[in-house]
């Protein structure tokens, strides 16, 4: 597929204008989807993006924005971190789809992993990696995955990040794993959004086997 032809498919975007909702529409579009655009104040004008303003706290403007999507990624986050209104959006995209059939896909966080070494322990409570003044961020994302685990739409999965996600370079390359925290070769827990991005589409384009998977920089 190279840039310009189109797969016929929508996919929509829920925090199309944050770091990783932006990042994934530019690999969406290149890859020839069409592309809804969610965000309260989205302003996307490359071709094949349509921007759809919506509060993803309103479910009916949040159905009518996915409306014609075959599939979408949920990317959205607040400041200071909101468990309710991340859990609230996640239900309600997952209630809508499964009336519609639409493929969900949730960029989570990386507190919901297993820690290397210590299975026992979620990177959310293992203040290796998470430090007392953002373990409610952490626990929103454990919560949006328990919300997910317990819903009955079937046709989800979570794309769980490394312990650092930045823009950067995108390589087009990744490690991939399941449920426990991935190191990179260079000691560090970390991947580029343009290249988590590449995870996502992949995982869009050709689903995986496990509901919840992670990836690493693979340098
Ligand atoms: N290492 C890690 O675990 C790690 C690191 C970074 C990010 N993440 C995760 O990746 C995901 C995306 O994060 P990000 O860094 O890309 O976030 P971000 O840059 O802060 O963007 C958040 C997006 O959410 C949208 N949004 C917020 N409230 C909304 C509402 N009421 N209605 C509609 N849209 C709303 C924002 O758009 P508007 O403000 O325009 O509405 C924006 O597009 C999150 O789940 C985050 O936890 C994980």
């Amino acid at each position: 597929m190279t840039t310009g032809q189109t797969t016929g498919r929508t996919t929509a975007v829920l925090g199309a204008t944050g770091m990783v909702g932006s990042r994934v529409i530019t690999e969406a579009v290149a890859r020839g989807h069409r592309v809804l655009a969610l965000s309260r104040k989205p302003a996307d004008e490359r071709p094949g993006v349509t921007p759809v303003p919506v509060d993803a706290g309103d479910p009916d403007a949040l159905r009518a924005a996915l409306t014609g999507a075959s599939a979408v990624v949920v990317a959205v986050r607040t400041e200071p971190a909101d468990r309710d209104f991340l859990v609230g959006t996640t239900r309600t995209v997952l209630d809508i789809a499964a009336g519609t059939g639409m493929r969900v896909l949730v960029v989570g966080g990386a507190g919901v992993l297993r820690s290397p070494g210590n299975p026992a322990l979620l990177v959310a409570d293992n203040p290796a990696y998470v430090p007392a003044e953002v373990t409610s961020v952490a626990a929103a994302g454990v919560a949006q995955l328990r919300a997910c685990e317990a819903h009955a739409h079937a046709d989800w999965a979570c794309l769980a990040p490394p312990a650092l996600l930045a823009p950067g370079e995108r390589t087009g390359r990744y490690r991939r794993g399941t449920g426990t925290l991935l190191t990179a070769a260079d000691g560090r827990s970390w991947i580029s959004a343009e290249d988590l991005a590449v995870a996502a589409l992949d995982e869009l384009d050709s689903p995986g086997a496990d509901r919840l998977f992670t990836v690493v920089h693979h340098g």
